[in-house]
C-alpha cells in the first residue's frame, strides 16, 4: 500500500487552541471544573498576502521587539531590536510565520473595541535541512503569557513540521549568556526539557544572526536542541 505524503505547504493551516484548563481535567474532580470556556485563541500560518497587511506585518514586529526587549535586554547593547518589519513581511511572504490570533469575543464585555481578531503571538518554522524543522522567533505578547499559549504555538509548529513540512526533527535555539546566571534563560532551557529537547551542540550565533551578533554585550552560548518527532 502506498504510503500517505506529506502535503505540500498549504496557504492556511489554522488551529484552535482551547485554554489548557479546559481541555485536562482533574480526574474525578469534574464537579469542581470551572464551566467550559469557549476557544478564544487560533493559530494560523499566515498567507502570502498576509505580508501587505500593514496593521498585521506591525503588530507582530511590536511584539517580537518588545518580548526580546524584555528578556535579552542584558545581552545585547542598548537599542538593539531583534527584528524589523521588513524581515517579518519577508518571512510572512516565505510562508514560515505561523501567527496567533486572540478570535472576537474573548475579552470582557466591557471593551467593546477590543473584539477585533488580533494577532498576540507568533512563531518562525522553515525547513533548514532535509529532516529538520526549526522554531524560532517565538514571541506571546506580555498581557497573553504564562496561560499555555508558548505551549500551543510549539504544539502547532511540531505538528507542522511533521505533517506538513514532512520532516522528521524539530529545532529550537537559546542564546545563553556565558558570564551570568540569566533567571529567564534557565526557565525556557527547563522547558525545552520538558518539552522533550535534548542539547545536541553549539551553533555559531555569527552564521544565524549577523546582522545583531556584533551587538552582543559579551560571551554567550548559542545552543542548539532537537527532538525527533514521532508518530502520534
Ligand atoms: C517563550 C514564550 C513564547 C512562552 O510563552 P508563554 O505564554 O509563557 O508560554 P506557556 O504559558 O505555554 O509557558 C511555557 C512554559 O513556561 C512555564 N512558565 C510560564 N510562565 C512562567 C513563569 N512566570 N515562571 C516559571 N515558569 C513559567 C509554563 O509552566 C510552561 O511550562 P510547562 O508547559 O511545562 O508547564 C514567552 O515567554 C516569550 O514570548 N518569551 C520571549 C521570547 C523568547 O524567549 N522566545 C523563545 C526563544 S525562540
Amino acid at each position: 500500500m502506498d504510503q500517505p505524503q506529506p502535503p505540500t505547504v498549504p496557504q492556511l493551516v489554522a488551529e484552535t487552541v482551547v485554554p489548557a484548563t479546559t481541555v485536562t481535567p482533574v480526574p474525578g474532580a469534574a464537579a469542581q471544573q470551572p464551566p467550559q470556556q469557549p476557544s478564544n485563541t487560533t493559530i494560523e500560518i499566515a498567507t502570502e498576502g498576509d505580508g501587505d497587511d500593514t496593521a498585521l506585518v506591525a503588530t507582530v514586529t511590536g511584539i517580537v521587539n518588545r518580548v526580546y526587549f524584555d528578556t535579552e535586554n542584558d545581552i545585547f547593547v542598548e537599542g538593539t531590536k531583534r527584528t524589523d518589519e521588513q524581515e517579518v513581511r519577508s518571512i510572512i511572504q516565505a510562508g514560515e510565520l505561523a501567527v496567533l490570533y486572540r478570535l472576537p469575543g474573548s475579552s470582557a464585555p466591557a471593551h467593546p473595541q477590543q473584539e477585533e481578531r488580533k494577532a498576540i503571538g507568533c512563531i518562525r518554522i522553515r525547513r533548514v535541512s532535509d529532516d529538520v524543522g526549526e522554531l524560532g522567533m517565538m514571541a506571546i505578547d506580555p498581557a497573553h503569557q504564562g496561560g499555555g499559549k508558548g505551549s500551543a504555538l510549539v504544539r502547532f509548529a511540531e505538528r507542522y513540521v511533521k505533517e506538513t513540512l514532512g520532516l522528521s526533527v524539530s529545532r529550537l535555539e537559546l542564546l545563553v549568556p556565558s558570564g551570568f546566571q540569566h533567571a529567564f534563560k534557565t526557565r525556557l532551557q527547563a522547558w525545552y526539557d520538558r518539552l522533550g529537547y535534548q542539547m545536541v551542540r553549539l551553533g555559531v550565533f555569527q552564521d544565524e544572526y549577523p546582522k545583531i551578533a556584533p551587538l552582543l554585550r559579551g560571551p554567550t552560548e548559542y545552543r542548539v536542541f532537537e527532538k525527533a518527532l514521532v508518530a502520534a
